[in-house]
C-alpha cells in the first residue's frame, strides 16, 4: 500500500497533541513545532534527507506512550495507596514504552533508542544517565525542541523572545544540551525561522522543507502502524482499552469475508484502527466517566466522529479510509452523526464499519456493563435494523462470521483468515 507516513503522523499529531495538552498542559501544535525545530536544527547539523524525514516523524511520536503510561500509572496507583509515579519513573516509563511502540514502524534510517533517550541531558543527569556522546543525535535534537517548546511560547516570533530562547540555550549548553546541538540551533533559528512555528505556516514548512512522499509499504508495515495508532487511542481510556484494536481486527476479518482484495483489506483495517481517533480530542472526564453520560456529555462525546473526519480528511490518497472511518455513527435512516447521512449516501464499507463498531462496543466490557453475548448483541442489532438504522443483510454476515469466533481470546482468527487469503 502506498502511504506518506509523515503526512499520516502529522494528521495524527492533532490527536496526540490533545492528549499531551490534557495530561501535561502542553500547548496545541507541540509535536509539529518540535518536528519543525528538528528539521531546522537537523539540517544545520547535516542530517541526510532520510534522517530528516525520520526525525520529523519521531518528533511527532516522541510522547506516543503518554496515553499508555497514564493507564499504567492508574494501575500503579491502585496498588500503591493512590501514590503516583515519581517524576523520574515517569520519564523512564514513558520513554521505554514509547521506544518499544515504535520499534516495528517502517522508518528509513536507524532510529534505535531515539525515543528511549529523548529526555537525556548532555551532562548525563537525565533519566538514563546518558551523556551526549552516548545519546543518539536525533534524541538530542528532539530534547532541545521539547525543552524550548515547553519553556517558551514559540508562537511569539518577536526579537525579544528569540533572544530569551538563545540565552536559555546558551546558559544550558554543556548541561542540558551538547555544544553541537546548541550551536546548530543558534545557526539555524533566526528571526526569519521564528515565523515557521505559526499555525498558518507550519504545515507548509513541514511539507516543503523535506522531501517526504508516498512510498510502498508492505501490509505488515501498515498493520504495525495502524496497531500503534489504535493502541494510543485505546489507552486514552481504559474502559475502552481494546475497542479500536477490536474494531480494526473485526473490520479486517469482515473485509476478508466480503472478498475485498488484499490492498483494500489493509486499508479497511487502518480505517477500523482510526475510526475513533477523534476520541483523543475528547476530555477524559467524559471518556472515563464511570457511569452513563448525561445528554450534554453525550453531545460532546458525539463530536469525536467529526474530529476523526477533521484529522483524516486531508490525507492524500486516503479519502476512502477517511470516509469509512468517520461515518461509523451514521445510520441508514438519517438519524446518525456527524453528517446525518442516509442510506443513499452510505456504501457497503461504511455500513459494515458501523455494524462492526456496534458489534465490538456491545460485546466488550465497559465500566457500567458486562459485555453482551454474541446472541444478545446480534438480537440488539436486528432491533436497530428494524428501526431502519442498520443494514440487516450485513448483520446476517456479521452473525455468520462471529458466531463461533466471538471470544476475545481468539487471536488466531485473523491469522487463519489472512493465511487463507494468500
Ligand atoms: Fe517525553
Ligand atoms: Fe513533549
Ligand atoms: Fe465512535
Ligand atoms: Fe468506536
Amino acid at each position: 500500500m502506498k502511504i506518506d507516513l509523515n503526512e499520516i503522523l502529522y494528521a495524527f499529531s492533532l490527536g496526540l497533541d490533545a492528549a499531551e495538552y490534557e495530561f501535561l498542559g502542553v500547548t496545541p501544535g507541540h509535536a509539529k513545532r518540535i518536528a519543525a525545530m528538528s528539521i531546522l536544527v537537523g539540517k544545520a547539523i547535516g542530517l541526510s534527507d532520510n534522517e530528516l524525514i525520520d526525525i520529523a516523524a519521531y518528533s511527532i511520536l516522541h510522547d506516543n506512550a503518554l496515553t499508555e503510561f497514564n493507564q499504567e500509572e492508574l494501575e500503579y496507583m491502585k496498588y500503591n495507596g493512590g501514590r503516583t509515579y515519581s517524576p523520574i519513573d515517569f520519564m523512564i516509563r514513558h520513554c521505554t514504552i514509547g521506544e518499544i511502540n515504535t520499534k516495528l514502524l517502517p522508518f528509513r534510517t536507524n532510529n534505535r533508542d531515539v525515543i528511549l533517550y529523548h529526555h537525556e541531558n548532555a551532562d548525563g543527569t537525565g533519566p538514563f544517565r546518558k551523556v551526549a556522546q552516548r545519546t543518539p543525535i536525533k534524541s538530542q535534537i528532539i530534547h532541545l525542541g521539547d525543552m524550548i517548546d515547553t519553556h517558551f511560547n514559540l508562537l511569539d516570533p518577536s526579537e525579544g523572545n528569540l533572544q530569551a530562547i538563545n540565552d536559555y540555550v546558551r546558559a544550558n549548553t554543556g548541561t542540558l544540551f551538547s555544544p553541537e546541538v546548541a550551536n546548530a540551533f543558534s545557526k539555524a533559528v533566526k528571526k526569519k525561522q521564528m515565523k515557521v512555528f505559526q499555525f498558518t505556516n507550519i504545515d507548509g514548512f513541514l511539507r516543503s522543507s523535506i522531501k517526504h512522499h508516498q512510498d510502498e509499504y508492505t501490509p505488515q508495515e501498515v498493520h504495525n502502524l495502524a496497531t500503534l495508532m489504535a493502541r494510543i487511542i485505546d489507552f486514552k481510556s481504559h474502559y475502552t482499552c481494546k475497542h479500536s484494536l477490536g474494531v480494526a481486527t473485526k473490520a479486517e476479518i469482515m473485509a476478508i469475508h466480503y472478498n475485498f482484495n488484499q490492498e483494500k483489506t489493509i486499508r479497511y483495517y487502518l480505517a477500523g484502527a482510526l475510526h475513533d481517533v477523534g476520541k483523543l480530542m475528547i476530555q477524559n472526564s467524559i471518556l472515563k466517566k464511570p457511569a452513563r453520560l448525561t445528554d450534554e456529555e453525550f453531545l460532546i462525546m458525539k463530536n469525536h466522529a467529526h474530529y476523526t473526519f477533521e484529522i483524516l480528511r486531508n490525507l492524500k490518497g486516503m479519502q476512502d479510509i477517511a470516509t469509512w472511518a468517520s461515518h461509523h455513527h451514521e445510520k441508514l435512516n438519517g438519524t446518525g452523526y456527524p453528517f446525518g447521512l442516509s442510506a443513499k449516501d452510505l456504501s457497503l464499507e461504511e455500513r459494515l464499519m458501523t455494524c462492526v463498531d456496534i458489534y465490538q462496543a456491545l460485546t466488550e466490557e465497559r465500566f457500567y456493563k458486562e459485555g453482551f453475548s454474541h446472541q444478545q448483541t446480534i438480537q440488539m442489532m436486528y432491533e436497530m435494523a428494524r428501526k431502519g438504522e442498520l443494514d440487516e443483510s450485513i448483520i446476517e454476515e456479521v452473525n455468520a462470521v462471529f458466531r463461533f469466533y466471538h471470544l476475545e481470546s481468539q487471536p488466531s482468527v485473523t491469522e487463519i483468515l489472512r493465511a487463507d487469503m494468500v
